[in-house]
């Protein structure tokens, strides 16, 4: 596909805001870009089609994107410092979650949200570098140890509520999913019964409202940094003192994995 490079590069917001984004940033803007042509005049697939890809890929699509490459071989991660913070992790190993986990955050603060749900929007989809499938449940349980219940609610289920619209509030089921699962695509039945618990709990504004907040395309012109985030996250993110995957906590393993992805066993 032909691609104008000038109408690319002005999306980005110009030479600065290129210069200010990371490689792996740059890729997925780009990603985006190419999807949104293509959308515009390809139908979108079925889920049979869809599931007919599994044995094409050398990786399952579930796989966390720090332990599968885009193309060619992966790269060598830069070392986390001994007592590794949340900003540290961002920096070094969110690389491919943390423009798209920033937008969202941006977008909520904008909204107006509270901080609670700015915090769950800015961590909801981080996991993803570990593992993508079930990202809703594995993300919370990642940050329970560190965040309140309602943030930990928020980001568990904002997985499930995102399949289901609700217009009051200003979620309409994104084209994204139907083209990553399906035109025809319905969640399983235990999405189903999640959702519906969820739509009768008293928190269910707290993952509404990340789905609300979420980014399905690309937005141009937006470039937030982590900076913007800082005290929102010491109010309300207990980074343990001896650094994240070394405090012993029922996650601090996830955070080792994430650290150390290289290990072999
Ligand atoms: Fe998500
Ligand atoms: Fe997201």
């Amino acid at each position: 596909m032909k691609i104008d490079r000038r109408t690319f590069l002005e999306t980005l917001g110009g030479s600065t805001a290129i210069a200010l984004m990371s490689d792996e940033a740059k890729a997925d803007a780009l990603e985006h870009h190419l999807l949104s042509q293509t959308n515009a005049v390809q139908k979108f697939p079925t889920a049979a089609e869809i599931e007919a890809q599994i044995d094409t890929k050398p990786t399952r699509k579930g796989a966390g994107n720090l332990f599968v490459a885009r193309e060619g071989n992966v790269t060598r991660l830069a070392p986390l410092p001994q007592r590794p913070t949340l900003a540290d992790y961002f920096k070094l190993r969110f690389v491919a979650t943390s423009n798209h986990c920033l937008q969202s955050a941006n977008r909520a603060m904008k909204n107006g949200m509270s901080e609670e749900i700015i915090l769950a929007c800015l961590l909801h989809d981080t996991v993803q570098e570990l593992i993508k499938v079930d990202h809703g449940w594995w993300s919370a349980q990642m940050y329970e140890p560190y965040v309140s219940e309602k943030v930990a609610f928020g980001i568990r289920y904002h997985q499930a509520l995102r399949f289901y619209e609700d217009k009051a509030l200003g979620y309409e089921y994104p084209d994204l999913y139907r083209r990553i699962y399906g035109s025809d695509y319905r969640p399983e039945p235990y999405i189903e019964r999640t959702y519906q618990m969820v739509r009768q709990h008293k928190w269910y504004l707290a993952p509404r409202m990340v789905t609300v907040n979420d980014l399905y395309a690309f937005e141009s012109n937006v470039n937030p940094v982590l900076e913007q985030f800082t005290d929102i996250i010491g109010r309300h993110f207990k980074q343990p003192a001896e650094g994240l995957g070394f405090d012993n906590s029922p996650s601090a393993h996830m955070w080792r994995s994430l650290s150390m992805p290289d290990h072999p066993l």
